[in-house]
């Protein structure tokens, strides 16, 4: 159920995190769906840092005041959750003894080059290359309101989760759902037609879960509390947590998948923004940046 609360100003919000006391098994019991959840704090900073970086391209022909508006909005919360997400990796894998920097400096060396790559490119390929990313970012946002929604509603705290990490999740999921409808009227700004939005998304729906699991493998594997394990047990335990409610059932992405594909597909449609926005003004971070 979606309440009308208005136009919504997109801004970023300041927040501070306080992961010193978070267990890595943040979700008691679970050891498993704890990394898997935690890979999100090596997946989505860079994935965010290049949505701001396409719409920062984007953003000199785009002539509408409110949807300049709403993208500088949507890149200033993005370019928050990458920094918190990386300040998590930081401060709460690094302290239990988990390092990514040699994964991390990898894939932000190849991110470099591919941005170098594309600045090679005549304009116009250029123009046309940004445009396939936002069609991209479209799709991918679809699937982050989608998995954002299930953020928000999930009850960690039945679960005795670690309250730091849940917050920092929910925050996230919150943004999600509020700035969910700006890729996409970013990428119909710019001519994106629904084919290729819906190939985006069925990429994303695929490539983020597995791009997941293929982190929750590598997280285990630094884990020293933890068995070693291949791909397919990952997948098994994954599978596991899944049943019991801990991840989200894989059903949500069909239908993710059904609601995008609806002629009258609406992206407000997904999630509720007052309860995202009734969950911002409480967020304990946000509450603590604003105290300091
Ligand atoms: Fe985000
Ligand atoms: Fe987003």
């Amino acid at each position: 159920m979606n309440e009308h609360v208005g136009a919504v100003v997109l801004r970023p919000r300041e927040v501070h995190f306080d992961f010193s006391r978070s267990p890595l098994h943040w979700i008691p019991g679970e050891p498993v769906a704890s990394h898997a959840i935690s890979g999100l704090n090596l997946i989505l900073p860079l994935g965010e840092r290049g949505f701001v970086e396409m719409f920062r391209r984007a953003l000199p022909y785009v002539e509408d005041a409110e949807l300049r508006e709403q993208m500088v909005g949507f890149m200033g919360q993005e370019a928050l959750h990458a920094e918190s997400h990386n300040r998590a990796t930081w401060e709460f894998l690094q302290r239990h003894g988990i390092d990514p920097e040699p994964i991390l400096t990898e894939v932000e060396y190849l991110f470099d080059r591919a941005i170098a790559r594309l600045d090679t490119l005549p304009e116009h390929l250029r123009h046309r290359v940004v445009v396939q990313m936002l069609a991209g970012i479209a799709g991918i946002e679809h699937f982050t309101a989608v998995a954002g929604d299930w953020l928000l509603n999930q009850d960690f705290e039945a679960m005795d989760a670690d309250p730091a990490l849940t917050d920092l999740f929910r925050w996230h999921g919150a943004e999600e759902v509020e700035h969910r409808s700006v890729a996409w009227n970013v990428a119909r700004y710019f001519g994106a037609r629904r084919p290729r939005l819906v190939t985006f998304y069925l990429g994303s729906s695929v490539g983020l879960p597995f791009g997941l699991i293929a982190v929750a493998w590598w997280l285990i594997r630094q884990d020293p509390t933890m068995p070693k394990m291949g791909p397919v047990k990952v997948f098994r335990e994954i599978n596991g947590a899944v049943r019991r409610g801990t991840l989200p059932p894989w059903r949500l992405i069909g239908r993710g998948f059904a609601s995008f594909v609806r002629a009258d597909y609406d992206p407000a449609d997904t999630g509720d923004t007052a309860q995202a926005l009734g969950y911002l003004a409480k967020s304990p971070a946000a509450k603590r940046a604003h105290a300091s």
